[in-house]
Protein backbone atom coordinates (compact mmCIF):
# COMPACT_ATOMS: atom_id res chain seq x y z
CA UNK A 1 0.00 0.00 0.00
CA UNK A 2 1.56 3.45 -1.01
CA UNK A 3 2.25 6.24 2.11
CA UNK A 4 -0.94 8.09 0.87
CA UNK A 5 -3.67 5.39 1.28
CA UNK A 6 -1.75 4.78 4.67
CA UNK A 7 -2.38 8.63 5.38
CA UNK A 8 -6.09 8.01 4.82
CA UNK A 9 -6.40 5.17 6.53
CA UNK A 10 -4.75 6.50 9.76
CA UNK A 11 -7.17 9.81 9.34
CA UNK A 12 -10.30 7.73 8.64
CA UNK A 13 -9.54 5.56 11.96
CA UNK A 14 -8.91 9.15 13.82
CA UNK A 15 -12.75 9.98 13.04
CA UNK A 16 -13.84 7.49 15.24
CA UNK A 17 -12.28 9.44 18.17
CA UNK A 18 -14.49 12.49 17.01
CA UNK A 19 -18.00 13.49 18.69
CA UNK A 20 -20.59 15.54 17.93
CA UNK A 21 -20.68 18.79 19.40
CA UNK A 22 -16.84 18.33 19.39
CA UNK A 23 -14.92 21.57 19.05
CA UNK A 24 -11.89 20.35 16.55
CA UNK A 25 -8.51 21.71 15.73
CA UNK A 26 -7.31 20.88 12.57
CA UNK A 27 -3.72 20.08 11.67
CA UNK A 28 -2.08 20.51 7.99
CA UNK A 29 -0.27 18.67 5.60
CA UNK A 30 -1.21 15.88 2.98
CA UNK A 31 -2.50 13.67 6.07
CA UNK A 32 -4.20 16.27 7.76
CA UNK A 33 -5.59 16.97 4.47
CA UNK A 34 -7.28 13.52 4.34
CA UNK A 35 -8.69 13.45 7.94
CA UNK A 36 -10.34 17.46 6.93
CA UNK A 37 -12.19 15.99 3.89
CA UNK A 38 -13.46 13.05 5.41
CA UNK A 39 -14.81 15.12 8.46
CA UNK A 40 -16.40 17.18 5.65
CA UNK A 41 -18.08 14.03 4.55
CA UNK A 42 -19.38 12.91 8.17
CA UNK A 43 -20.27 16.89 8.43
CA UNK A 44 -22.56 16.35 5.35
CA UNK A 45 -24.04 13.52 6.49
CA UNK A 46 -25.26 15.31 9.75
CA UNK A 47 -22.29 15.41 12.05
CA UNK A 48 -22.13 19.02 13.92
CA UNK A 49 -18.48 20.09 15.09
CA UNK A 50 -16.66 22.98 15.03
CA UNK A 51 -12.97 23.55 13.62
CA UNK A 52 -10.23 25.70 14.32
CA UNK A 53 -7.91 25.44 11.32
CA UNK A 54 -3.71 25.67 11.75
CA UNK A 55 -3.36 27.05 8.51
CA UNK A 56 -5.01 29.14 6.08
CA UNK A 57 -4.27 26.44 3.64
CA UNK A 58 -6.26 23.93 6.03
CA UNK A 59 -8.97 27.20 6.60
CA UNK A 60 -9.54 26.86 2.57
CA UNK A 61 -9.59 22.97 2.85
CA UNK A 62 -12.23 22.82 5.67
CA UNK A 63 -13.83 25.64 4.03
CA UNK A 64 -14.64 23.55 0.74
CA UNK A 65 -15.48 20.53 2.63
CA UNK A 66 -18.37 22.33 4.48
CA UNK A 67 -16.66 22.35 7.70
CA UNK A 68 -17.91 25.02 10.46
CA UNK A 69 -15.09 26.93 11.66
CA UNK A 70 -13.99 29.24 14.59
CA UNK A 71 -10.97 30.92 15.55
CA UNK A 72 -9.00 30.23 19.19
CA UNK A 73 -10.65 33.47 20.62
CA UNK A 74 -13.80 32.53 19.86
CA UNK A 75 -13.18 28.92 21.02
CA UNK A 76 -10.03 29.13 22.82
CA UNK A 77 -10.39 25.48 24.74
CA UNK A 78 -10.55 22.43 22.02
CA UNK A 79 -11.83 19.16 22.61
CA UNK A 80 -9.41 17.59 20.67
CA UNK A 81 -6.70 18.25 17.73
CA UNK A 82 -5.74 15.87 14.70
CA UNK A 83 -2.44 16.37 13.07
CA UNK A 84 0.18 14.93 11.17
CA UNK A 85 4.03 15.38 11.96
CA UNK A 86 7.27 14.51 10.63
CA UNK A 87 8.80 12.05 12.96
CA UNK A 88 6.90 10.55 15.56
CA UNK A 89 9.24 8.43 18.66
CA UNK A 90 7.93 6.22 21.74
CA UNK A 91 7.18 8.35 24.55
CA UNK A 92 4.95 10.24 21.58
CA UNK A 93 7.52 13.34 21.21
CA UNK A 94 7.78 14.54 17.38
CA UNK A 95 8.68 16.47 15.20
CA UNK A 96 6.53 18.99 13.35
CA UNK A 97 6.70 21.51 11.07
CA UNK A 98 7.71 20.35 7.69
CA UNK A 99 4.72 22.48 6.34
CA UNK A 100 5.96 25.29 7.92
CA UNK A 101 2.57 25.20 10.07
CA UNK A 102 4.47 24.57 13.52
CA UNK A 103 3.42 27.81 15.31
CA UNK A 104 -0.41 27.49 15.26
CA UNK A 105 -0.13 23.91 15.11
CA UNK A 106 1.04 24.04 18.50
CA UNK A 107 -0.84 27.05 19.77
CA UNK A 108 -3.78 24.85 18.52
CA UNK A 109 -2.49 21.35 19.99
CA UNK A 110 -1.89 23.26 23.47
CA UNK A 111 -5.26 24.90 23.88
CA UNK A 112 -6.20 20.98 23.06
CA UNK A 113 -7.78 18.78 26.09
CA UNK A 114 -6.43 15.90 23.50
CA UNK A 115 -3.54 15.99 20.51
CA UNK A 116 -4.05 12.96 18.07
CA UNK A 117 -1.32 12.83 15.60
CA UNK A 118 -2.27 10.26 12.67
CA UNK A 119 0.83 9.46 10.01
CA UNK A 120 2.15 6.16 7.95
CA UNK A 121 4.32 3.74 9.23
CA UNK A 122 8.08 5.64 7.76
CA UNK A 123 7.27 8.77 10.52
CA UNK A 124 7.77 6.51 13.46
CA UNK A 125 11.14 6.33 14.78
CA UNK A 126 13.32 5.33 17.39
CA UNK A 127 15.01 8.07 18.33
CA UNK A 128 14.09 11.92 16.85
CA UNK A 129 16.50 13.74 14.51
CA UNK A 130 16.56 12.17 10.83
CA UNK A 131 14.19 14.72 10.13
CA UNK A 132 15.99 18.33 9.97
CA UNK A 133 13.84 20.22 12.76
CA UNK A 134 11.76 23.18 11.40
CA UNK A 135 12.67 26.20 13.94
CA UNK A 136 10.40 29.43 13.49
CA UNK A 137 12.63 32.73 13.53
CA UNK A 138 11.50 36.43 13.19
CA UNK A 139 13.63 37.84 9.60
CA UNK A 140 15.02 40.73 11.85
CA UNK A 141 18.51 39.34 12.30
CA UNK A 142 17.94 35.91 10.72
CA UNK A 143 21.49 35.37 10.41
CA UNK A 144 22.92 35.77 13.66
CA UNK A 145 19.90 33.76 14.65
CA UNK A 146 20.89 30.98 12.69
CA UNK A 147 24.74 31.37 14.37
CA UNK A 148 22.63 31.05 17.81
CA UNK A 149 20.42 28.33 16.70
CA UNK A 150 23.16 25.96 15.56
CA UNK A 151 25.20 26.97 19.18
CA UNK A 152 21.80 25.54 21.38
CA UNK A 153 22.13 22.14 19.13
CA UNK A 154 25.40 21.91 20.30
CA UNK A 155 25.25 22.70 23.42
CA UNK A 156 21.88 20.06 23.58
CA UNK A 157 23.92 17.41 22.56
CA UNK A 158 23.19 17.49 18.59
CA UNK A 159 25.80 19.63 16.63
CA UNK A 160 24.33 20.67 13.39
CA UNK A 161 23.42 22.74 10.06
CA UNK A 162 20.76 25.30 10.25
CA UNK A 163 19.44 26.12 7.07
CA UNK A 164 16.95 28.99 5.99
CA UNK A 165 13.97 27.84 4.06
CA UNK A 166 13.65 28.50 0.70
CA UNK A 167 10.31 28.04 -1.69
CA UNK A 168 11.18 26.70 -4.99
CA UNK A 169 11.55 29.94 -6.76
CA UNK A 170 14.38 30.52 -3.98
CA UNK A 171 12.91 33.05 -2.27
CA UNK A 172 12.77 32.77 1.73
CA UNK A 173 9.65 30.46 2.49
CA UNK A 174 7.56 33.08 4.85
CA UNK A 175 5.22 30.96 7.40
CA UNK A 176 1.03 32.43 7.79
CA UNK A 177 2.55 34.68 10.94
CA UNK A 178 5.22 36.30 8.97
CA UNK A 179 7.91 34.40 10.01
CA UNK A 180 10.67 32.71 8.37
CA UNK A 181 11.97 28.75 9.08
CA UNK A 182 15.27 27.23 9.63
CA UNK A 183 15.60 23.59 9.23
CA UNK A 184 18.02 22.28 11.78
CA UNK A 185 19.75 19.12 10.47
CA UNK A 186 20.74 17.04 13.35
CA UNK A 187 20.57 13.17 12.85
CA UNK A 188 19.75 12.36 16.25
CA UNK A 189 18.62 14.23 18.61
CA UNK A 190 19.87 12.30 22.03
CA UNK A 191 17.85 15.02 24.45
CA UNK A 192 14.90 16.11 22.85
CA UNK A 193 13.90 18.74 26.16
CA UNK A 194 17.16 19.77 26.28
CA UNK A 195 17.00 20.94 22.64
CA UNK A 196 13.72 22.82 23.07
CA UNK A 197 14.79 24.35 25.89
CA UNK A 198 18.34 25.40 24.61
CA UNK A 199 16.37 26.68 21.55
CA UNK A 200 13.60 28.59 23.23
CA UNK A 201 15.57 30.34 25.37
CA UNK A 202 17.05 32.21 21.53
CA UNK A 203 16.39 35.90 20.86
CA UNK A 204 14.28 35.83 17.54
CA UNK A 205 13.43 32.08 17.59
CA UNK A 206 9.38 31.90 17.74
CA UNK A 207 9.04 28.76 18.19
CA UNK A 208 10.54 25.25 17.40
CA UNK A 209 9.26 22.15 15.85
CA UNK A 210 9.83 19.86 18.77
CA UNK A 211 6.20 18.28 20.22
CA UNK A 212 6.93 17.03 23.79
CA UNK A 213 4.18 16.16 25.82
CA UNK A 214 1.80 17.17 23.87
CA UNK A 215 0.84 14.16 22.07
CA UNK A 216 -1.43 12.04 23.55
CA UNK A 217 -2.38 8.87 21.03
CA UNK A 218 -0.22 8.26 17.72
CA UNK A 219 -2.18 6.01 15.09
CA UNK A 220 0.23 4.80 12.98
CA UNK A 221 -1.01 3.05 9.92
CA UNK A 222 1.07 0.52 8.32
CA UNK A 223 1.17 -2.44 5.63
CA UNK A 224 0.05 -4.87 8.76
CA UNK A 225 -2.60 -3.00 10.08
CA UNK A 226 -3.38 -0.07 12.45
CA UNK A 227 -1.34 0.40 15.74
CA UNK A 228 -2.63 2.85 18.26
CA UNK A 229 0.51 4.43 20.95
CA UNK A 230 -0.88 5.89 23.93
C1 LIG B 1 3.02 20.84 8.95
C2 LIG B 1 3.26 19.59 9.69
C3 LIG B 1 2.74 18.33 9.09
O1 LIG B 1 1.82 17.78 9.94
C4 LIG B 1 3.90 17.41 8.85
O2 LIG B 1 4.83 18.07 8.01
C5 LIG B 1 3.44 16.10 8.20
O3 LIG B 1 3.00 16.35 6.92
P1 LIG B 1 2.42 15.20 6.00
O4 LIG B 1 1.17 14.71 6.63
O5 LIG B 1 2.19 15.90 4.68
O6 LIG B 1 3.47 14.12 5.88
O7 LIG B 1 3.83 19.55 10.75
O8 LIG B 1 3.64 21.93 9.56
Amino acid sequence: MNPDSLKREAAARALDFVEPGMRLGLGTGSTAKHFVALLGERVRAGLDVVGVPTSEATRADAEAAGVRLSTLDETPALDLTVDGADEIAPGLSAIKGGGGALLREKIVAAASARMIVIADETKWVATLGRFPLPVEVVPFGVAPTRIAVEAAAAAAGCPGRAELRRTREGHAFVTDGGHFILDLALGRIPDPLALAERLAAVPGVVEHGLFIGLVRTAIIAGAAGIRIEN
